[in-house]
């Protein structure tokens, strides 16, 4: 298969790096994106996007006269579709009492609508976009078909998922394994000869149904995985355990592999994903809704945690044991009224730019909701507007007139803070740390009181 042209449409974390390097492998690529601000910076080699050894790749494409830009499709030999796929906001399901989250597709709607004036015989349409089951059969090619030709006949169609790790992309992209789900064996086919533009790893032929039932199995099982790790921080406070230690011990054990708990589960995968299972059989999904009821809570917990450390520190989490557990609470008010907190790390994982979904701006938005003051500094996207949080423009503006810190992201940036020369940044000495980042005798030493997510204090 001759594939000369190839339009990609939706240039964000997963477009962006598909359609360069695509282009730097000597096709002739369309980058399109509903988004004219994408299309005008990118037309001036500028990128929007944060990720290792993107932007050369993207350059040296430009440079090749391979990539260019344009807010609508044109007639081409494959159409790659990579737009979002979240949730809905506006509406939710309901099964047996359990309310669960609906997949917005919409953008999969509009993108194979605008597709369909410029498909033609013989072409290919791949998708990318994580996708609830039969997504590929029962959606898309209806809306191709209404160009007059036949899915599978006249044009091949697949969906393949896409597993990259954000800060590794552009590795990931050529080096994994692929799983190419044609809709039927011959669209698989036409998949494999486009991945083998560029893909260097495996490349497994299935059909549509099952690629798309892999990707949401992966991520599921993560979801499920974090969950039980979640579960099981709250289990050691209560029992007087480090979960941490107690995770590194069961770990010794050659067949478990227990995840890390933290703060809660985001990005727009993980936290997303197994809604679409639930969605599509709530009758069937007990275990992963109420996985997804554990992650989504976790933020609480962390709440908990931040009064736990203030409450420690005025020393009086005797009078509140003692007495109505909320004795300490001044006439009501939240122990965190007024209180000034730097937070830090909005991303949803270390050392990443990508704030979607975050269960940091869940935290922040409980703090405030507490009567705090909260600060953010995330270095890797400090000027992100997010409506409600007040993000610092330096680490220096967060911790200037804290009363506590607290660590929600494990940038490598933040694992590496020196304690003494934080402690001449800030009067607070109060450290909340959700993600066993930091030592609790460095930064003793250092005049701070550090509590630990899954640690009692
Ligand atoms: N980012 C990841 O690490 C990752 C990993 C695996 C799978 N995925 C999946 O890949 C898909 C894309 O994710 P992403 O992270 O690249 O999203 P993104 O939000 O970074 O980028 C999507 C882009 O699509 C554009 N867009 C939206 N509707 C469009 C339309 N109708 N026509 C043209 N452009 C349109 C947006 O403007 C945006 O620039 C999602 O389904 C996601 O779940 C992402």
């Amino acid at each position: 298969m001759n594939f000369q042209k190839i339009c990609v449409i939706g240039l964000g974390y997963i477009g962006l790096p598909t359609a360069s390097t695509l282009a730097a492998h000597g096709v002739k690529v369309l980058g399109v994106d509903i988004n004219p601000n994408i299309i005008e910076s990118l037309r001036k080699g500028e990128i929007h996007i944060q990720e290792p050894g993107l932007r050369d790749v993207v350059t040296q494409a430009i440079q090749s006269g391979n990539f260019t830009f344009s807010t609508k499709p044109e007639e081409a030999d494959v159409f790659y579709i990579a737009v979002p796929t979240p949730f809905r906001e506006d509406e939710h399901g309901e099964y047996d009492g359990r309310q669960y989250k609906l997949a917005d597709m919409g953008a999969v709607t509009s993108a194979a609508t605008a597709i369909v004036p410029y498909l033609r015989k013989g072409n290919l349409v791949v998708l990318e976009s994580t996708s609830p089951p039969r997504t590929t059969t029962d959606l898309l090619a209806p809306i191709l078909e209404r160009s007059g030709l036949k899915a599978g006949s006249d044009f091949f169609l697949c969906y393949s998922p896409e597993r990259v790790l954000p800060g590794q992309i552009m590795r990931e992209l050529i080096e994994n394994a692929r799983v190419i789900g044609g809709i039927t064996p011959e669209s698989a086919k036409a998949g494999r000869a486009f991945y083998q533009i560029f893909v260097k790893g495996e490349i497994i032929e299935t059909d549509a149904t099952t690629a798309e039932m892999v990707k949401l199995m992966e991520n599921t099982t993560r979801d499920v995985n974090i969950a039980i790790a979640n579960e099981f921080s709250r289990l050691a406070e209560r029992f007087g355990v480090d979960v941490w230690e107690a995770i590194r011990l069961a770990n010794l054990h050659p067949r478990i592999n227990i995840l890390s708990p933290g703060p809660g589960v985001g990005g727009h995968c993980i936290s997303v994903d197994p809604w679409f299972f639930v969605e599509a059989a709530p009758e069937l999904t007990q275990l992963i809704y109420q996985a997804r009821q554990v992650n989504d809570a976790q933020p609480h917990f962390v709440v908990e945690k931040v009064k736990q450390a203030f409450f420690a520190l005025s020393g009086a989490e005797r009078s509140r044991r003692a007495g109505d557990g909320n004795a300490a609470e001044d006439g009501g008010l939240s122990i965190l009224s007024s209180k000034k907190i730097a937070a830090l790390g909005l991303a949803y994982k270390p050392d990443v730019d990508d704030l979607r979904e975050s269960p940091a701006t869940e935290v922040v938005h409980l703090l405030q909701e507490e009567g705090a003051q909260v600060k953010v500094w995330e270095p890797f996207k400090p000027d992100a507007n997010m409506p409600g949080i007040d993000m610092a423009s330096s680490l220096e503006a967060a911790l200037d007139d804290a009363d506590a810190i607290l660590l929600l992201v494990r940038h490598t940036k933040f694992i590496k803070f020196v304690p003494d020369e934080i402690a001449s940044k800030t009067k607070a000495r109060i450290l909340v740390d959700c993600v066993n980042g930091w030592d609790t005798n460095n930064w003793q030493k250092a005049g701070f009181q550090l509590v630990r997510l899954g640690v009692r204090k």
